[in-house]
Order: C-alpha cells, then structure tokens, then sequence
C-alpha cells in the first residue's frame, strides 16, 4: 500500500490553558477527500493549521510525506509547504489590492522577489489567473478591488488563489460558509473535481453535514478536541451525528 501523506501521531495542541486539539491520530492518503466535521470549537481549524505547518503541535508529532514537519529546516519546509494550497476560514487576503494580485499569490512560493514586486505593477501569467477566476465564476472580477467583492467572492478569490498554486493538497477551512446552495454546490463540485481528475488531496472543514456526506468519501468528527469517529462518509450514523454536535461529552 501507498505510504501516507499525513500521519499524524499523539498530536495536542493547547493555547494558554484551552486544549484545542488531544492525542489526535490518523493518517491520509493521496487521493482522499476527508472531511472534518464537528461543533464551533471542536478543533477542525487548529487540526488544518498543524497539516500546513502554520501551527507546530505542542506534543505529537505530524509527518508529511514520511517527514517530521517540525524538524524541518525552513527552507525544507517551505519547499513542502509550496505543495499545500490553504483557503483559510479568514480567507487572508489583502483587500486594498485588485483580484489578481490576490490570485497571483498563488504563485509566491515559486516566483522570484523581484519577479512578484514586477508583478504588483504589470501583473505576471494573466491567462492563469482569469483562468482560475472563470473556474470559479467570477472572471469578470479581475481589476476590481478586493474589499469590495462580496463575501462569497472574496471566499472565491481564496479559492482561485489555490487553483493558481496548483498544490498536490488543498486543505480547505469552511470554504462555502458565505456561498448561497447553488454556488457551495459548485465549489464543492470543484474541490471534489480537483481530486478524482488531478488526483489532489483534499481535507476540508464544513459545518454543512449534507456537503460533507455528499462530497468527501471520509469524515473525521472532531468534539472538543478529540477524534469521536473516523470513518468512511457512508458509514457515519446519525447516532454519531447528534453525540457528535450534542452536549454530551465525549465519552
Ligand atoms: N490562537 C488561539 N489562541 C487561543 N485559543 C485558540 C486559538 N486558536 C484556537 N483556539 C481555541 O481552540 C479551540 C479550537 O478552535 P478551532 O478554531 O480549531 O475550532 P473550530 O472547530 O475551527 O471552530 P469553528 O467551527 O468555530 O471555526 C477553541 O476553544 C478556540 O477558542
Ligand atoms: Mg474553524
């Protein structure tokens, strides 16, 4: 069997007295679109931010492609950090500069300084970047300002970022939380298009239960920071849903 993109290995991760995540385990596979569900709180954004190394777990340990990502030089980080396209539940993107500029950002770990300074001003690789725009249905969004796109726009601009960057593992934190049905549905469509065509890897936070079944072949339910289920999305019951989002705890 293939080796494991992810293993992660007792991982907690606390913050000032708060235990966001606790002696976590799992390991993913290329291929997998694995979704984590779970509560406000229960973890899904800190477990993402430990698997693109924004994060370092505070015990545990998280390999990545067989690599202990915290004894990483940066320089080694960052080459694997290159292949790990993030859209952040905050989205992160500069809103006093045009649409492109957001999407070229995809191209950061790639380009050159002087190269990405260039391109602030004649802006690089144009057709990528309408391209990915149009993948996501707002070509015509290209010289506006970020800050005034809507919030689902400005959820699809992350998103064409992402595309632009084209990493092997996109990891997605609630990317559909400002989108209207029709809209989650096409970016569901699309995240999921990425991994069967491209073969990418997919983890992606949803508080939506529907898209999680409906898009990601296994779902990971985080409560309270623990792992309650791990298992394909056919299999989950709804007996592990409502102890999952229930007051009971975790035991
Ligand atoms: N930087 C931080 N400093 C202090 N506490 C934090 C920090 N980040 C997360 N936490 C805490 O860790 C816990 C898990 O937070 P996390 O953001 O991972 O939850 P989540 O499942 O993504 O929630 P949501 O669905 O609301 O996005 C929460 O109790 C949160 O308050
Ligand atoms: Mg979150």
């Amino acid at each position: 069997m293939a080796e494991p993109i992810f293993v992660g290995r007792s991982l907690s991760c606390f913050f000032r007295g708060v235990t966001a995540l606790k002696d976590v385990n799992f390991e993913i596979y290329a291929g997998e679109k694995v979704g984590l569900i779970g509560s406000s709180g229960a973890g899904k954004s800190t477990l993402l931010n430990l698997l693109n190394g924004k994060l370092t777990p505070t015990t545990g340990e998280l390999q990545i492609w067989g690599k202990n990502l915290a004894a990483l030089s940066t320089k080694q980080r960052r080459k694997v950090q290159r292949n790990i396209g993030t859209v952040y539940q905050q989205l992160n993107l500069v809103e006093s500069l045009a649409v492109i500029h957001n999407v070229n950002a995809g191209h950061l770990g790639r380009w050159s300084f002087p190269k990405a300074a260039f391109s602030l001003i004649f802006p690089c690789d144009r057709p990528l970047a309408e391209k990915a725009l149009q993948q996501v249905g707002i070509p015509e969004k290209i010289f506006e300002r970020t800050s005034e796109l809507s919030g689902g726009q400005k959820q699809r601009v992350a998103l064409a970022r992402v595309l632009v960057q084209d990493p092997a593992i996109i990891l997605a934190d609630e990317p559909i939380s400002s989108l209207d049905p029709q809209l989650s549905q096409d970016m569901m469509d699309l995240l999921g298009e990425l991994c069967d065509r491209q073969g990418k890897t997919l983890v992606v936070s949803l508080h939506s239960l529907e898209f999680a079944k409906s898009h990601c072949d296994r779902l990971i339910g985080l409560k309270q920071g623990e792992i309650l289920f791990d298992s394909p999305a056919d299999n989950v019951t709804d007996e592990q849903i409502a102890h999952l989002y229930g007051d009971s705890p975790i035991y």
